[in-house]
């Protein structure tokens, strides 16, 4: 197979590149996965340029590189091979990957999949053998390989309630058109996107009208200046989508896992690809189950762990500080501050990023234990998400684990959608094929 790099030589700084580029990895990636720091990209340049040259140490981790990545395949426990799939799709925004375990469990196949956190990137390689590509503002969408099935959770601060509420006006609000423009290129069948439950009313349902409209191709005007677009997004912009488009507010509660987390997702199908069909009465949203929930299903049993393992008991200092600052807050009359559950607890708060700070919207009550309530362990954020018992969760520091988790998906809910769209595209493949 390919050439095998032995040593890399002085003359020849092209060999860097000639492994980077034979790897599939851009300059970003390729300095995440030799553990660079934040200007990773330019000491790859430099490399590659010739202005300066990797230590010894470096040259061994080049090298060693390709194996790495094979191994990384191997012992991933999502990986797939899969040679004749259903459909192929793409992982935009993809985090750790919690809208593609449900699609490929459908027969499906990942042919791409953008995500530029380097935490996040390593969790997803260690469960998937892929190494994401990076900024997805800096692919064009020529490069991106055709698929019939579009899936991004994207970036939610810009419209969430812990966000400035700033929307398209902030560029985290923008990802949207990074969307647009990769539908506008390659059409795909059918889309899932997701995001927070607040995108819905935000801005007075403005802005979610303004992205139906644009899936729907019924939008008229051009977007603003002032709002930060790339070229390829604002010129996407003036070339018209047709896709039927359908949001719904989706809560993983409903759906059996303990969690109350609400979420919009919008399903789209291509009315060109399936102009004979009557998407609006074959395509069904999936009824939730809403089976009665417990937190204990999800919770592990801590009560013989040593003092050296309990990573999760808060301090009694973090402690006194939840319990003084829910004081302030009832004082003040309103309801923020920690969350105590237990195992008889219907279903827990949301989990979000910020879970890894302070742990306040989940904590565990461990009063018959005689300790401070405690956070969720990975594992349990794990479940509480509906992943796989078989989902790695320590390929990273538990502060990263944390945060992707929180970012992540209800897994039992992209399932039931999922489900939903693929019975849909299914059903009209069984028809074409019947006439
Ligand atoms: C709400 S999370 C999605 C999580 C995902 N659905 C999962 O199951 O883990 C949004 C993700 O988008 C990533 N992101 C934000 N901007 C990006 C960009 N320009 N290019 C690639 N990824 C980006 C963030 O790092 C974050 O992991």
């Amino acid at each position: 197979m390919g050439m095998t790099h032995k040593s890399i030589s002085n003359h020849n700084q092209n060999q860097i590149k000639c492994i980077r580029e034979k790897l599939g990895l851009g300059r970003t990636e390729f300095a995440n996965l030799l553990g660079l720091g934040t200007q990773g990209e330019r000491t790859v340049r430099g490399w590659e340029t010739g202005e300066h040259k990797p230590s010894a140490k470096k040259v061994a981790q080049i090298l060693a590189l390709e194996d790495e990545l094979q191994r990384a395949k191997k012992d991933a426990p999502f990986y797939s091979e899969r040679s004749n799939p259903a459909f192929r799709f793409i992982d935009l925004f993809a985090g750790i990957g919690g809208i593609r375990i449900p699609f490929q469990n459908l027969g499906g196949k990942c042919v791409f999949t953008s995500e530029w956190d380097k935490f996040a990137q390593k969790t997803y390689l260690t469960n998937f053998g892929d190494m994401p590509n990076g900024d997805i503002t800096q692919i064009s969408a020529t490069d991106i390989p055709d698929h019939d099935v579009l899936l991004g959770g994207f970036p939610c601060q810009a419209f969430s309630q812990a966000g400035l509420k700033k929307g398209f006006n902030d560029t985290r609000g923008t990802m949207f058109f990074e969307i647009q423009r990769i539908l506008v290129e390659k059409r795909p069948k059918a889309f899932l996107l997701e995001n927070v439950k607040q995108l819905r009313g935000h801005d007075k349902g403005r802005t979610l009208k303004t992205i139906m409209a644009i899936l729907k191709g019924e939008h008229e005007s051009e977007m603003p200046q002032d709002i930060p677009l790339s070229d390829e997004a604002r010129h996407a912009l003036s070339e018209k989508l047709n896709y039927w488009v359908d949001f719904k507010v989706l809560r993983a509660a409903d759906f059996g896992a303990p969690q109350n987390r609400e979420r919009v997702f919008l399903v789209g199908f291509d009315k060109d690809f399936y102009s004979e069909s009557d998407i609006e009465s074959m395509f069904r949203w999936p009824v939730a189950p809403k089976t009665k929930t417990r937190v204990g299903d999800i919770l592990e049993d801590l009560t013989n762990i040593s003092i050296a393992d309990d990573k999760f008991t808060i301090s009694d200092k973090l402690w006194e500080g939840h319990q003084k600052r829910k004081a302030e807050h009832l004082e003040k009359g309103n309801g923020f501050g920690y969350s105590l559950f237990n195992a008889d607890s219907e279903y827990t708060n949301t989990i979000s990023a910020r879970y890894y700070k302070d742990g306040s919207e989940i904590l565990i009550d461990q009063t018959e234990l005689g300790k401070n309530p405690r956070k969720l362990t990975p594992r349990e954020c794990a479940r509480l998400q509906g992943f796989p018992e078989n989902y790695i969760v320590d390929a990273v520091s538990q502060g990263q684990i944390y945060k992707q988790f929180g970012n992540s998906v209800c897994m039992n809910v992209i399932s039931a959608v999922a489900d939903s769209m693929v019975s849909f595209m299914k059903l009209v493949d069984e028809k074409r094929n019947v006439a």
